[in-house]
């Protein structure tokens, strides 16, 4: 008998259910999470109503990511009681376990156990212990690498994934925005070694991904040694990685424009295999309200480092992130916003109204604003925004481009596939996911292309 089989008879089949909430970081983490615990032996649930173990991998960002957990937790009530007689172990991981701990067990009795985004490589030791009854909350800062602890995925695992990849090369933030919960809930920033990265890398590569996004909270914060004790910025790790057979496009985010230095804006110029995209969040344009925020920069500093990274690589799409209704911000601060949005142009942006969160300092500021004061001021933001990305959509038109075929589309002999700049393009073709096709395009829709291939 195999060790796997073994061990899946020693786990009785019990099948795993893991819900992610939140970030590129936390779908990963949920992969890795994944990834061990098909190692013990246990099964992935198709659907929730299959699991005997259901995970549920939270957001903590804003107040209504977190208001979604307690909705989740009260359905999984009644499907326990439904159960009656049949176990069903309920988990709660991510970053509202590590900022909530046993008060989430407090607030919902069901949950029986807690693990914060630190600790995912105990998770199979710890749902041992569970399942004999006991309920465990496992939220310390651990110094020992999580991700040299956690089984890399099998080929096969990975080729269901898809040949777009994600891999975690940094974690936490030292920077304490005023209005943010990642400090708190992924503690200080750590980058992994490049012998890991590699070693991940090429473990991916080898099973057919093609596209890989270096992920991190702040990406471009990430630094690490070479086999000469070198000191690497992340653009020499991209240089690295570019050097893996097999590998096509590489990307990153998200990125802190206070890291965003001189050897990373040149790899936009010199390395083809990096893509023409980059997500660098400003907030706001406001130099009082990032002061308020502790950003640590002005909108000046910004214009500067977007000319650079312009002249750089001058097909490069922009894309941010925005706060609006930050405390005490005025008419004439938001006017700021819209002008520097209106300055730089974004190929895309994420864009939100101020979520005051427990424990964070912008949460104890006079002057909220409030809410439809925020929500104005979102939608004047939002249709900026909009017609931006549509100009930008639509300047690709009569273009020919390069995609990475990546899945079949809605339509019968329809691919999607993702562009330079990430949004994705359908075409009709019967060429299979992962190739890369040269594609005119022929039309913009909302979020995304459509093309034509092109011999
Ligand atoms: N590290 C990244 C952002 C991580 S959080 C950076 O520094 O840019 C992702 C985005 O969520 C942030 O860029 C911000 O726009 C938004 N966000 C974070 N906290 C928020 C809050 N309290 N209310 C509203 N939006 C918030
Ligand atoms: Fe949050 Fe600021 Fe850190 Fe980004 S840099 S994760 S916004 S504290
Ligand atoms: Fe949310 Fe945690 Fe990511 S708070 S945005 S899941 S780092």
């Amino acid at each position: 008998m195999s060790i796997e089989t073994r061990a899946q008879q020693k786990n009785n089949l019990r099948k795993i259910f893991i819900k992610t909430y939140g970030c590129q970081m936390n779908v990963y983490d949920s992969q890795r999470m994944s990834d061990s615990l098909s190692a013990e032996g246990y099964m992935m649930a198709e659907n929730i109503e299959e699991a005997d173990i259901i995970l549920l991998n939270t957001c903590h960002i804003r107040e209504k990511a977190a208001e979604k957990l307690y909705s989740d937790l009260g359905r999984l009530r009644i499907m326990r009681k439904e159960r009656g007689q049949i176990p069903l172990t309920i988990g709660v991981t991510g970053c509202i376990a590590q900022a909530e701990g046993e008060e989430i067990i407090r607030r919902a009795p069901v949950v029986d156990l807690i693990i914060g985004p630190q600790n995912y490589h105990h998770l199979p030791h710890i749902l041992k212990e569970v399942e004999k009854g006991i309920k465990i909350v496992k939220t310390d800062y651990v110094m020992e690498d999580k991700f040299a602890n956690l089984p890399l995925p099998k080929k096969e695992t990975i080729r269901r994934r898809g040949v777009s990849a994600f891999l975690t090369v940094q974690e936490g933030c030292d920077k304490f925005c005023t209005f943010c919960v990642v400090p708190y809930t992924r503690g200080v920033e750590v980058s992994r070694s490049v012998e890991q990265i590699v070693l991940e890398a090429e473990n991916l590569i080898d099973a057919g991904v093609s596209e890989i996004t270096l992920l991190g909270q702040n990406v471009n914060g990430w630094h690490g040694k070479d086999v000469n004790a070198h000191e690497w910025r992340l653009s020499d790790l991209l240089f690295r990685l570019a050097e893996i057979k097999g590998l096509k496009r590489l990307r990153y985010t998200t990125s802190h424009p206070r890291n965003m230095n001189d050897t990373l804006i040149a790899a936009h110029r010199d390395l083809p295999m990096l893509m023409p995209y980059l997500h660098l969040p400003i907030q706001t344009g406001s130099d009082r309200i990032l002061k308020a925020m502790n950003r640590q920069h002005t909108a000046v500093d910004y214009r500067h480092l977007i000319e650079r990274i312009r002249k750089a690589q001058p097909d490069i799409a922009l894309s941010g992130d925005f706060i609006v209704g930050f405390p005490g911000e005025t008419d004439a601060d938001f006017e700021e916003t819209l002008k520097l949005v209106h300055d730089v142009f974004y190929a895309s942006a994420y864009s939100f109204k101020y979520s005051p969160r427990p424990g964070t300092p912008g949460a104890d500021m006079a002057n909220q604003i409030d809410e439809q004061k925020k929500e104005e001021r979102l939608q004047r933001l939002q249709i900026l925004l909009g017609k931006q990305q549509k100009q930008f959509l639509q300047s690709k038109v009569g273009k020919v481009i390069d995609i990475l075929i990546e899945k079949p589309g809605r339509h019968k002999g329809q691919m999607i596939g993702r562009s330079p700049w990430l949004m994705p393009v359908a075409l009709k073709t019967t060429a299979p996911v992962g190739t890369m096709l040269n594609v005119i395009i022929e039309e913009a829709k909302r979020n995304s292309l459509i093309g034509r291939f092109q011999e």
